[in-house]
Protein backbone atom coordinates (compact mmCIF):
# COMPACT_ATOMS: atom_id res chain seq x y z
CA UNK A 1 0.00 0.00 0.00
CA UNK A 2 1.21 3.46 -0.73
CA UNK A 3 1.45 5.70 2.34
CA UNK A 4 -1.21 8.23 0.79
CA UNK A 5 -3.39 5.24 0.35
CA UNK A 6 -2.76 3.58 3.56
CA UNK A 7 -3.55 7.01 4.82
CA UNK A 8 -6.68 7.31 3.20
CA UNK A 9 -7.65 3.56 4.71
CA UNK A 10 -6.95 4.82 8.32
CA UNK A 11 -9.05 7.86 7.90
CA UNK A 12 -11.83 5.50 6.48
CA UNK A 13 -11.72 3.44 9.22
CA UNK A 14 -11.63 6.09 11.87
CA UNK A 15 -14.71 7.42 10.03
CA UNK A 16 -16.40 3.72 10.52
CA UNK A 17 -15.42 3.64 14.25
CA UNK A 18 -17.08 7.51 14.54
CA UNK A 19 -20.18 5.94 12.87
CA UNK A 20 -20.31 2.62 14.64
CA UNK A 21 -20.21 4.39 18.01
CA UNK A 22 -23.59 6.10 16.51
CA UNK A 23 -26.17 7.36 18.94
CA UNK A 24 -24.92 10.89 20.40
CA UNK A 25 -28.35 11.05 21.93
CA UNK A 26 -27.76 10.76 26.10
CA UNK A 27 -30.40 7.75 26.24
CA UNK A 28 -31.13 8.26 29.88
CA UNK A 29 -33.18 5.58 31.62
CA UNK A 30 -37.20 6.59 33.17
CA UNK A 31 -38.83 4.85 35.49
CA UNK A 32 -42.23 5.35 37.00
CA UNK A 33 -43.30 5.36 40.91
CA UNK A 34 -46.02 5.43 43.01
CA UNK A 35 -44.13 6.94 45.73
CA UNK A 36 -44.88 10.77 46.56
CA UNK A 37 -42.50 13.43 45.68
CA UNK A 38 -41.76 14.28 49.24
CA UNK A 39 -40.14 10.93 49.88
CA UNK A 40 -37.78 11.08 47.17
CA UNK A 41 -34.32 10.19 47.82
CA UNK A 42 -32.42 11.43 44.97
CA UNK A 43 -30.13 13.80 44.22
CA UNK A 44 -32.63 16.55 42.62
CA UNK A 45 -35.85 16.59 42.44
CA UNK A 46 -37.99 18.34 39.59
CA UNK A 47 -40.89 20.30 40.30
CA UNK A 48 -43.05 22.49 37.89
CA UNK A 49 -44.49 26.19 39.17
CA UNK A 50 -47.13 27.62 37.17
CA UNK A 51 -48.51 31.30 37.91
CA UNK A 52 -51.92 30.91 39.28
CA UNK A 53 -54.16 32.77 41.74
CA UNK A 54 -54.35 30.90 44.40
CA UNK A 55 -50.25 30.39 45.19
CA UNK A 56 -48.72 27.07 45.52
CA UNK A 57 -50.79 24.03 44.37
CA UNK A 58 -51.57 21.20 46.92
CA UNK A 59 -48.51 19.03 45.54
CA UNK A 60 -46.03 21.96 45.84
CA UNK A 61 -47.76 22.63 49.82
CA UNK A 62 -46.65 19.34 50.53
CA UNK A 63 -43.21 20.31 49.99
CA UNK A 64 -43.42 23.28 51.35
CA UNK A 65 -43.88 22.34 54.75
CA UNK A 66 -40.64 20.66 56.02
CA UNK A 67 -39.27 23.33 54.21
CA UNK A 68 -40.59 25.24 56.47
CA UNK A 69 -42.38 27.79 54.19
CA UNK A 70 -38.78 28.12 51.55
CA UNK A 71 -41.05 27.35 48.53
CA UNK A 72 -43.53 30.05 49.68
CA UNK A 73 -41.06 32.64 50.67
CA UNK A 74 -38.67 32.11 47.41
CA UNK A 75 -42.60 33.20 45.44
CA UNK A 76 -42.94 36.18 47.57
CA UNK A 77 -39.56 37.60 47.11
CA UNK A 78 -39.72 37.46 43.28
CA UNK A 79 -37.12 35.10 43.03
CA UNK A 80 -39.23 32.36 41.39
CA UNK A 81 -41.71 34.46 39.36
CA UNK A 82 -43.11 31.68 37.29
CA UNK A 83 -41.77 32.75 33.96
CA UNK A 84 -41.98 30.03 31.37
CA UNK A 85 -39.02 28.39 31.50
CA UNK A 86 -37.37 30.19 34.40
CA UNK A 87 -35.23 27.29 36.62
CA UNK A 88 -34.37 28.38 40.54
CA UNK A 89 -32.52 25.54 42.49
CA UNK A 90 -33.13 25.28 45.93
CA UNK A 91 -31.14 23.49 48.64
CA UNK A 92 -33.28 21.35 51.23
CA UNK A 93 -30.90 21.18 53.96
CA UNK A 94 -31.86 17.45 54.83
CA UNK A 95 -35.49 19.39 55.82
CA UNK A 96 -36.52 16.39 52.63
CA UNK A 97 -34.67 13.03 51.50
CA UNK A 98 -33.65 14.72 48.61
CA UNK A 99 -30.45 17.21 48.13
CA UNK A 100 -32.10 19.52 45.99
CA UNK A 101 -35.25 21.11 44.36
CA UNK A 102 -35.36 22.23 41.03
CA UNK A 103 -37.79 24.71 40.58
CA UNK A 104 -39.10 24.98 36.73
CA UNK A 105 -41.57 27.41 36.24
CA UNK A 106 -44.37 26.48 33.61
CA UNK A 107 -46.20 30.00 32.79
CA UNK A 108 -49.65 30.67 33.59
CA UNK A 109 -51.68 27.85 34.88
CA UNK A 110 -54.31 28.27 32.37
CA UNK A 111 -52.10 28.55 29.67
CA UNK A 112 -50.33 25.18 30.32
CA UNK A 113 -50.14 22.70 27.58
CA UNK A 114 -48.52 19.34 27.28
CA UNK A 115 -45.74 21.06 24.63
CA UNK A 116 -45.11 23.95 27.66
CA UNK A 117 -44.50 21.34 29.44
CA UNK A 118 -42.13 19.54 27.09
CA UNK A 119 -40.13 22.61 26.54
CA UNK A 120 -39.36 23.33 30.78
CA UNK A 121 -38.35 19.63 31.07
CA UNK A 122 -35.98 20.13 28.57
CA UNK A 123 -34.95 22.83 30.66
CA UNK A 124 -34.81 20.98 33.11
CA UNK A 125 -32.81 18.72 32.22
CA UNK A 126 -29.81 20.29 31.07
CA UNK A 127 -29.99 22.22 34.70
CA UNK A 128 -29.80 18.59 36.18
CA UNK A 129 -26.86 17.81 34.02
CA UNK A 130 -25.25 20.75 34.62
CA UNK A 131 -25.32 20.25 38.46
CA UNK A 132 -23.81 16.83 38.36
CA UNK A 133 -26.83 15.07 39.20
CA UNK A 134 -27.38 11.16 38.87
CA UNK A 135 -30.55 10.29 40.11
CA UNK A 136 -33.18 13.22 39.37
CA UNK A 137 -36.92 12.85 40.42
CA UNK A 138 -39.72 14.50 38.37
CA UNK A 139 -42.78 15.29 40.46
CA UNK A 140 -45.74 14.33 38.12
CA UNK A 141 -47.77 17.30 37.22
CA UNK A 142 -51.57 16.17 36.88
CA UNK A 143 -54.99 17.29 37.79
CA UNK A 144 -54.29 20.20 39.75
CA UNK A 145 -52.63 22.05 36.56
CA UNK A 146 -55.20 20.40 33.74
CA UNK A 147 -53.28 18.04 32.79
CA UNK A 148 -53.56 14.33 31.95
CA UNK A 149 -51.51 12.18 33.98
CA UNK A 150 -50.24 9.94 31.20
CA UNK A 151 -49.95 13.11 29.05
CA UNK A 152 -47.65 15.18 31.53
CA UNK A 153 -45.94 11.47 31.50
CA UNK A 154 -45.22 11.21 27.98
CA UNK A 155 -44.56 15.30 27.76
CA UNK A 156 -41.72 14.77 30.03
CA UNK A 157 -40.22 11.94 29.14
CA UNK A 158 -40.06 13.80 25.48
CA UNK A 159 -39.12 16.55 26.84
CA UNK A 160 -36.28 15.25 28.99
CA UNK A 161 -34.48 13.18 26.44
CA UNK A 162 -34.36 15.72 23.67
CA UNK A 163 -33.35 18.40 25.65
CA UNK A 164 -30.51 16.17 26.26
CA UNK A 165 -29.62 15.84 23.46
CA UNK A 166 -25.98 16.94 22.13
CA UNK A 167 -24.00 16.53 18.80
CA UNK A 168 -20.09 15.70 19.99
CA UNK A 169 -19.07 13.38 17.54
CA UNK A 170 -16.70 15.91 15.68
CA UNK A 171 -15.30 17.66 19.27
CA UNK A 172 -11.60 16.66 19.73
CA UNK A 173 -12.50 17.35 23.16
CA UNK A 174 -16.20 16.74 23.63
CA UNK A 175 -17.82 17.48 27.25
CA UNK A 176 -17.60 15.43 30.15
CA UNK A 177 -19.97 12.29 29.81
CA UNK A 178 -23.39 13.17 31.51
CA UNK A 179 -23.64 11.84 35.20
CA UNK A 180 -27.65 11.67 34.49
CA UNK A 181 -28.16 7.91 34.94
CA UNK A 182 -32.00 7.47 35.50
CA UNK A 183 -35.30 10.46 36.05
CA UNK A 184 -37.56 8.79 38.14
CA UNK A 185 -41.31 10.21 37.67
CA UNK A 186 -43.18 10.23 41.69
CA UNK A 187 -46.48 10.06 40.57
CA UNK A 188 -47.88 10.10 44.60
CA UNK A 189 -50.41 7.29 43.52
CA UNK A 190 -52.14 9.38 40.75
CA UNK A 191 -53.65 8.02 37.28
CA UNK A 192 -53.97 4.71 35.82
CA UNK A 193 -49.75 3.39 36.04
CA UNK A 194 -50.24 1.21 32.80
CA UNK A 195 -51.53 4.06 30.75
CA UNK A 196 -49.04 6.11 32.13
CA UNK A 197 -46.11 3.75 31.49
CA UNK A 198 -47.52 3.32 27.93
CA UNK A 199 -47.39 7.17 27.30
CA UNK A 200 -44.16 6.90 28.67
CA UNK A 201 -42.59 4.62 26.22
CA UNK A 202 -44.59 6.29 23.55
CA UNK A 203 -42.24 9.32 24.46
CA UNK A 204 -39.33 7.33 24.51
CA UNK A 205 -39.53 6.17 21.24
CA UNK A 206 -40.73 9.45 20.00
CA UNK A 207 -37.26 10.78 21.21
CA UNK A 208 -35.41 8.27 19.87
CA UNK A 209 -36.60 8.46 16.53
CA UNK A 210 -36.24 12.14 16.78
CA UNK A 211 -32.75 11.93 18.07
CA UNK A 212 -31.85 10.02 14.71
CA UNK A 213 -33.25 12.17 12.77
CA UNK A 214 -31.41 15.08 14.35
CA UNK A 215 -28.09 13.01 14.38
CA UNK A 216 -28.06 12.96 10.21
CA UNK A 217 -28.79 16.59 10.29
CA UNK A 218 -26.36 17.53 12.38
CA UNK A 219 -23.59 15.21 10.30
CA UNK A 220 -21.08 17.27 7.62
CA UNK A 221 -22.25 17.18 4.35
CA UNK A 222 -18.47 14.91 3.32
CA UNK A 223 -19.71 12.66 5.73
CA UNK A 224 -23.36 11.96 5.21
CA UNK A 225 -23.26 11.53 1.08
CA UNK A 226 -26.21 9.63 -0.71
CA UNK A 227 -24.06 6.44 -0.45
CA UNK A 228 -24.14 6.70 3.67
CA UNK A 229 -27.14 8.15 4.28
CA UNK A 230 -29.13 4.77 2.51
CA UNK A 231 -25.80 2.64 4.82
CA UNK A 232 -27.24 4.97 8.04
CA UNK A 233 -30.55 3.65 6.76
CA UNK A 234 -29.29 0.06 6.67
CA UNK A 235 -28.00 0.30 9.99
CA UNK A 236 -30.78 1.64 11.58
CA UNK A 237 -32.76 -1.02 10.34
CA UNK A 238 -30.57 -3.94 10.80
CA UNK A 239 -30.97 -2.74 14.43
CA UNK A 240 -34.28 -2.12 14.68
CA UNK A 241 -36.11 -4.94 13.12
CA UNK A 242 -36.93 -3.13 9.76
CA UNK A 243 -36.12 -4.25 5.84
CA UNK A 244 -33.74 -2.25 3.57
CA UNK A 245 -32.65 -2.34 -0.04
CA UNK A 246 -31.97 0.64 -2.12
CA UNK A 247 -31.80 1.25 -5.96
CA UNK A 248 -28.03 2.89 -7.44
CA UNK A 249 -27.96 4.85 -11.03
CA UNK A 250 -28.48 1.70 -13.24
CA UNK A 251 -31.34 0.67 -11.52
CA UNK A 252 -32.90 4.11 -11.43
CA UNK A 253 -32.47 4.53 -15.49
CA UNK A 254 -33.79 1.32 -15.79
CA UNK A 255 -36.92 2.44 -14.11
CA UNK A 256 -36.77 5.85 -16.40
CA UNK A 257 -36.27 8.11 -13.10
CA UNK A 258 -34.63 10.73 -15.11
CA UNK A 259 -35.31 13.84 -12.76
CA UNK A 260 -33.70 11.90 -9.91
CA UNK A 261 -30.84 11.14 -11.83
CA UNK A 262 -30.91 14.43 -13.79
CA UNK A 263 -30.30 16.06 -10.45
CA UNK A 264 -27.24 13.87 -9.20
CA UNK A 265 -25.78 14.23 -12.90
CA UNK A 266 -23.55 17.64 -11.58
CA UNK A 267 -22.19 15.33 -8.80
CA UNK A 268 -19.39 12.93 -8.23
CA UNK A 269 -21.45 11.24 -5.62
CA UNK A 270 -23.73 8.43 -6.89
CA UNK A 271 -27.92 8.97 -5.96
CA UNK A 272 -29.60 6.65 -3.86
CA UNK A 273 -33.30 5.62 -3.95
CA UNK A 274 -34.26 4.11 -0.61
CA UNK A 275 -36.79 1.70 1.01
CA UNK A 276 -36.82 0.92 4.26
CA UNK A 277 -39.89 -1.33 5.31
CA UNK A 278 -42.21 -1.92 8.37
CA UNK A 279 -44.06 -5.02 8.58
CA UNK A 280 -46.48 -5.76 11.51
CA UNK A 281 -47.12 -9.36 12.74
CA UNK A 282 -51.00 -10.35 11.83
CA UNK A 283 -53.07 -10.05 10.04
CA UNK A 284 -52.35 -6.42 9.38
CA UNK A 285 -49.63 -7.06 7.17
CA UNK A 286 -51.88 -7.48 4.40
CA UNK A 287 -52.83 -3.87 4.06
CA UNK A 288 -51.53 -1.66 1.81
CA UNK A 289 -48.41 0.62 3.05
CA UNK A 290 -48.54 4.20 4.46
CA UNK A 291 -45.87 5.87 2.63
CA UNK A 292 -43.74 8.19 3.64
CA UNK A 293 -41.56 9.66 1.18
CA UNK A 294 -38.71 12.45 2.15
CA UNK A 295 -36.46 14.94 0.28
CA UNK A 296 -32.41 13.57 0.62
CA UNK A 297 -30.40 16.64 -1.18
CA UNK A 298 -27.11 16.13 1.17
CA UNK A 299 -25.93 19.18 0.10
CA UNK A 300 -27.60 22.02 -1.77
CA UNK A 301 -25.35 24.62 -3.69
CA UNK A 302 -28.33 25.27 -5.89
CA UNK A 303 -26.27 23.16 -9.24
CA UNK A 304 -25.60 25.95 -11.80
CA UNK A 305 -28.25 27.92 -10.90
CA UNK A 306 -25.82 28.73 -7.79
CA UNK A 307 -26.50 29.83 -4.72
CA UNK A 308 -25.10 32.94 -2.87
CA UNK A 309 -22.46 32.32 -0.35
CA UNK A 310 -23.92 33.13 2.65
CA UNK A 311 -24.99 30.43 5.23
CA UNK A 312 -25.15 28.07 2.29
CA UNK A 313 -23.11 25.78 4.98
CA UNK A 314 -26.67 25.29 6.12
CA UNK A 315 -27.76 23.11 2.97
CA UNK A 316 -26.21 20.33 4.64
CA UNK A 317 -29.45 19.97 6.52
CA UNK A 318 -31.24 19.61 2.90
CA UNK A 319 -31.82 15.97 3.69
CA UNK A 320 -34.13 16.98 6.87
CA UNK A 321 -37.26 15.35 5.16
CA UNK A 322 -35.40 12.25 4.41
CA UNK A 323 -34.19 11.98 8.30
CA UNK A 324 -37.92 12.99 9.67
CA UNK A 325 -38.85 9.72 7.66
CA UNK A 326 -36.42 7.58 8.85
CA UNK A 327 -36.94 8.87 12.65
CA UNK A 328 -40.26 8.39 12.07
CA UNK A 329 -39.35 4.57 10.79
CA UNK A 330 -37.32 4.02 13.76
CA UNK A 331 -40.25 4.87 16.16
CA UNK A 332 -42.76 2.84 14.33
CA UNK A 333 -40.27 -0.08 14.66
CA UNK A 334 -39.86 0.30 18.54
CA UNK A 335 -43.97 0.88 18.85
CA UNK A 336 -45.33 -1.62 16.13
CA UNK A 337 -48.23 -0.44 15.16
CA UNK A 338 -50.33 -2.76 13.42
CA UNK A 339 -50.47 -0.92 10.00
CA UNK A 340 -47.36 -1.51 7.15
CA UNK A 341 -45.16 1.26 6.89
CA UNK A 342 -42.52 1.76 4.26
CA UNK A 343 -40.54 5.07 3.82
CA UNK A 344 -38.96 5.96 0.20
CA UNK A 345 -36.07 8.53 0.28
CA UNK A 346 -34.83 10.38 -2.79
CA UNK A 347 -31.50 11.08 -2.19
CA UNK A 348 -28.66 13.16 -4.37
CA UNK A 349 -26.12 16.01 -3.58
CA UNK A 350 -27.36 19.09 -6.20
CA UNK A 351 -23.57 20.33 -7.24
CA UNK A 352 -22.61 22.09 -10.20
CA UNK A 353 -20.19 19.70 -11.74
CA UNK A 354 -19.04 19.53 -15.47
CA UNK A 355 -22.25 16.96 -16.56
CA UNK A 356 -24.74 19.45 -14.34
CA UNK A 357 -28.20 19.79 -15.55
CA UNK A 358 -28.39 22.97 -17.65
CA UNK A 359 -31.07 25.51 -17.01
CA UNK A 360 -33.51 24.66 -20.20
CA UNK A 361 -32.60 21.36 -20.03
CA UNK A 362 -35.40 18.65 -20.20
CA UNK A 363 -35.86 15.69 -18.21
CA UNK A 364 -38.06 12.75 -17.99
CA UNK A 365 -39.53 11.35 -14.88
CA UNK A 366 -40.71 7.65 -14.15
CA UNK A 367 -44.33 8.00 -15.35
CA UNK A 368 -43.27 9.81 -18.56
CA UNK A 369 -43.91 13.47 -17.78
CA UNK A 370 -40.95 15.60 -19.46
CA UNK A 371 -39.87 18.48 -17.54
CA UNK A 372 -38.35 22.10 -18.64
CA UNK A 373 -35.74 22.89 -15.50
CA UNK A 374 -35.55 26.44 -15.54
CA UNK A 375 -33.68 26.53 -12.26
CA UNK A 376 -31.62 23.77 -11.05
CA UNK A 377 -31.88 24.99 -7.20
CA UNK A 378 -35.62 23.85 -7.40
CA UNK A 379 -34.11 20.69 -7.30
CA UNK A 380 -36.20 19.53 -4.38
CA UNK A 381 -39.30 18.44 -6.39
CA UNK A 382 -37.48 16.76 -8.81
CA UNK A 383 -36.27 13.99 -7.01
CA UNK A 384 -39.17 13.83 -5.40
CA UNK A 385 -41.26 13.59 -8.90
CA UNK A 386 -39.57 10.14 -9.28
CA UNK A 387 -39.57 9.27 -5.77
CA UNK A 388 -43.43 9.77 -5.38
CA UNK A 389 -43.99 7.54 -9.00
CA UNK A 390 -41.77 5.15 -7.37
CA UNK A 391 -44.29 4.97 -4.42
CA UNK A 392 -47.02 4.65 -6.30
CA UNK A 393 -45.52 2.04 -8.14
CA UNK A 394 -45.26 0.08 -5.25
CA UNK A 395 -48.41 0.53 -3.80
CA UNK A 396 -47.91 2.79 -1.12
CA UNK A 397 -51.39 4.67 -0.27
CA UNK A 398 -52.11 7.18 1.33
CA UNK A 399 -48.33 9.05 0.40
CA UNK A 400 -47.10 11.65 2.89
CA UNK A 401 -44.17 13.53 1.75
CA UNK A 402 -41.61 15.91 3.55
CA UNK A 403 -38.64 18.51 2.67
CA UNK A 404 -36.77 21.21 3.00
CA UNK A 405 -38.64 22.45 -0.34
CA UNK A 406 -38.68 26.23 -0.52
CA UNK A 407 -37.38 29.69 0.75
CA UNK A 408 -41.08 30.74 0.37
CA UNK A 409 -42.90 28.36 3.08
CA UNK A 410 -39.98 30.61 5.35
CA UNK A 411 -41.36 33.92 4.34
CA UNK A 412 -44.82 32.78 4.63
CA UNK A 413 -44.61 30.92 8.23
CA UNK A 414 -41.04 31.96 9.26
CA UNK A 415 -39.11 29.88 11.41
CA UNK A 416 -41.88 28.16 13.82
CA UNK A 417 -44.53 26.54 11.46
CA UNK A 418 -44.09 23.88 9.18
CA UNK A 419 -46.47 24.23 6.13
CA UNK A 420 -48.90 21.02 4.98
CA UNK A 421 -50.56 20.41 1.79
CA UNK A 422 -52.99 17.83 1.01
CA UNK A 423 -54.78 17.00 -1.67
CA UNK A 424 -57.26 14.89 0.04
CA UNK A 425 -59.52 16.93 3.17
CA UNK A 426 -59.27 14.05 5.32
CA UNK A 427 -55.74 13.50 5.32
CA UNK A 428 -54.79 16.92 5.43
CA UNK A 429 -56.90 17.32 8.72
CA UNK A 430 -55.55 14.04 10.15
CA UNK A 431 -51.60 15.01 10.00
CA UNK A 432 -52.58 18.30 11.44
CA UNK A 433 -54.05 16.71 14.22
CA UNK A 434 -51.27 14.36 14.14
CA UNK A 435 -49.06 17.45 14.77
CA UNK A 436 -51.00 18.67 17.18
CA UNK A 437 -50.76 15.17 19.41
CA UNK A 438 -46.92 15.44 18.61
CA UNK A 439 -46.55 19.12 19.43
CA UNK A 440 -44.99 19.93 16.41
CA UNK A 441 -46.56 23.38 14.75
CA UNK A 442 -47.26 22.89 11.65
CA UNK A 443 -50.01 24.77 9.51
CA UNK A 444 -52.42 24.24 6.56
CA UNK A 445 -51.73 25.73 3.20
CA UNK A 446 -53.90 26.05 0.05
CA UNK A 447 -53.93 23.07 -2.93
CA UNK A 448 -55.51 24.91 -6.09
CA UNK A 449 -55.26 24.04 -10.01
CA UNK A 450 -55.06 27.81 -10.58
CA UNK A 451 -51.34 27.76 -9.12
CA UNK A 452 -50.51 24.50 -12.04
CA UNK A 453 -50.85 26.97 -14.37
CA UNK A 454 -48.37 28.76 -13.62
CA UNK A 455 -45.90 25.55 -14.13
CA UNK A 456 -46.60 26.04 -18.10
CA UNK A 457 -44.06 25.00 -20.03
CA UNK A 458 -42.66 26.56 -23.55
CA UNK A 459 -41.60 22.82 -24.85
CA UNK A 460 -42.45 19.99 -22.49
CA UNK A 461 -45.26 19.24 -20.38
CA UNK A 462 -43.71 21.44 -17.15
CA UNK A 463 -41.30 23.51 -16.11
CA UNK A 464 -39.75 23.23 -12.29
CA UNK A 465 -40.78 26.75 -11.15
CA UNK A 466 -43.52 28.98 -11.57
CA UNK A 467 -42.43 32.48 -10.04
CA UNK A 468 -41.50 33.79 -6.97
CA UNK A 469 -45.13 34.49 -5.35
CA UNK A 470 -47.01 31.76 -3.84
CA UNK A 471 -43.73 29.46 -4.19
CA UNK A 472 -44.26 27.11 -1.70
CA UNK A 473 -47.87 26.34 -3.27
CA UNK A 474 -46.67 25.81 -6.71
CA UNK A 475 -43.48 23.60 -4.87
CA UNK A 476 -46.19 21.96 -3.52
CA UNK A 477 -48.65 21.82 -7.08
CA UNK A 478 -45.89 20.15 -8.86
CA UNK A 479 -45.16 17.71 -6.23
CA UNK A 480 -48.89 16.70 -6.40
CA UNK A 481 -48.64 16.20 -9.76
CA UNK A 482 -46.74 13.05 -9.61
CA UNK A 483 -48.63 11.57 -6.65
CA UNK A 484 -51.86 12.14 -9.55
CA UNK A 485 -55.14 10.51 -7.68
CA UNK A 486 -53.55 9.07 -4.35
CA UNK A 487 -54.33 10.71 -1.39
CA UNK A 488 -51.63 12.94 -0.59
CA UNK A 489 -50.03 15.38 1.75
CA UNK A 490 -46.55 17.11 1.89
CA UNK A 491 -45.01 19.18 4.46
CA UNK A 492 -43.20 21.49 3.78
CA UNK A 493 -40.31 22.09 6.80
CA UNK A 494 -37.66 24.18 5.26
CA UNK A 495 -38.41 27.27 7.89
CA UNK A 496 -38.48 24.38 11.04
CA UNK A 497 -35.53 21.79 10.35
CA UNK A 498 -32.52 23.73 11.58
CA UNK A 499 -32.79 26.00 14.63
CA UNK A 500 -29.98 28.53 15.41
CA UNK A 501 -30.66 29.36 18.41
CA UNK A 502 -31.78 26.92 21.60
CA UNK A 503 -35.20 26.84 23.33
CA UNK A 504 -36.89 24.43 25.60
CA UNK A 505 -35.97 20.81 24.59
CA UNK A 506 -34.38 21.88 21.44
CA UNK A 507 -30.84 22.88 21.16
CA UNK A 508 -29.02 24.40 18.32
CA UNK A 509 -28.74 22.34 14.99
CA UNK A 510 -31.01 19.73 13.62
CA UNK A 511 -34.66 19.51 14.99
CA UNK A 512 -35.79 16.38 13.87
CA UNK A 513 -39.06 17.89 13.19
CA UNK A 514 -41.55 16.16 11.61
CA UNK A 515 -40.54 12.79 12.56
CA UNK A 516 -42.99 13.14 15.95
CA UNK A 517 -46.06 13.82 13.45
CA UNK A 518 -45.33 11.15 11.27
CA UNK A 519 -44.84 8.81 14.10
CA UNK A 520 -48.25 9.95 15.40
CA UNK A 521 -50.18 9.85 12.75
CA UNK A 522 -49.22 6.34 11.99
CA UNK A 523 -50.06 5.45 15.35
CA UNK A 524 -53.58 7.71 15.07
CA UNK A 525 -54.37 5.31 12.22
CA UNK A 526 -53.26 1.81 13.70
CA UNK A 527 -57.03 2.05 15.26
CA UNK A 528 -56.04 0.95 18.94
CA UNK A 529 -56.14 4.16 20.92
CA UNK A 530 -52.96 4.00 22.53
CA UNK A 531 -52.47 7.69 23.90
N1 LIG B 1 -33.38 23.53 -0.31
C1 LIG B 1 -33.96 24.69 -0.87
C2 LIG B 1 -35.04 25.30 0.03
C3 LIG B 1 -34.59 25.83 1.38
C4 LIG B 1 -34.47 27.19 1.59
C5 LIG B 1 -34.36 24.99 2.44
C6 LIG B 1 -34.09 27.68 2.81
C7 LIG B 1 -33.99 25.47 3.69
C8 LIG B 1 -33.86 26.83 3.88
C9 LIG B 1 -34.62 24.34 -2.20
O1 LIG B 1 -33.99 23.33 -2.92
C10 LIG B 1 -34.56 25.56 -3.04
O2 LIG B 1 -33.49 25.98 -3.36
N2 LIG B 1 -35.71 26.13 -3.38
C11 LIG B 1 -35.78 27.28 -4.20
C12 LIG B 1 -36.86 27.06 -5.23
C13 LIG B 1 -36.94 28.15 -6.25
C14 LIG B 1 -35.71 28.11 -7.13
C15 LIG B 1 -38.18 27.93 -7.05
C16 LIG B 1 -36.11 28.47 -3.30
O3 LIG B 1 -36.94 28.32 -2.41
O4 LIG B 1 -35.52 29.53 -3.50
MN1 LIG C 1 -32.42 24.04 -4.10
ZN1 LIG D 1 -32.99 21.93 -1.85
Amino acid sequence: MTPVRRLQAARAYARRAIWENGRTVEMIETTLHNGSAASFSGDALVVGYAQGADGLSAPLRRLDGPLDGALAAAVASGEITGETNEVTTLHTFGRLPVQRLVVVSLGQRDALTPERLRGAAGVAARALRRLGVRQGGWALPGAELGLDAATAARAIVEGTLLGLYRFTEYLSKPPGATMLERISILSDGAGDHTAIEQAMRVGQAMAEGTATARDLVNEPPNVLTPRELARRAEALAARVGLTYEALGPDEMRAAGMGALLGVAMGSAQPPRLIVVRYTPEGSGAGQAPIGLIGKGITFDTGGISLKPGADMHLMKGDMGGAAAVLGAMHTIALLKPSRPVTAVIASAENMPGPEALRPGDVVRAMNGTTIEVQNTDAEGRLVLADALCYARTIGLTPLVDVATLTGAIVVALGPYYAGIFSNDEALGADVARAAGAAGERMWRMPIDDDYTTLLKSDCADMRNVGGREGGSIIGAMFIGHFADKAPWAHLDIAGVNYATTEAGYQPKGGTGVAARTLAQLVLDRDGEARV
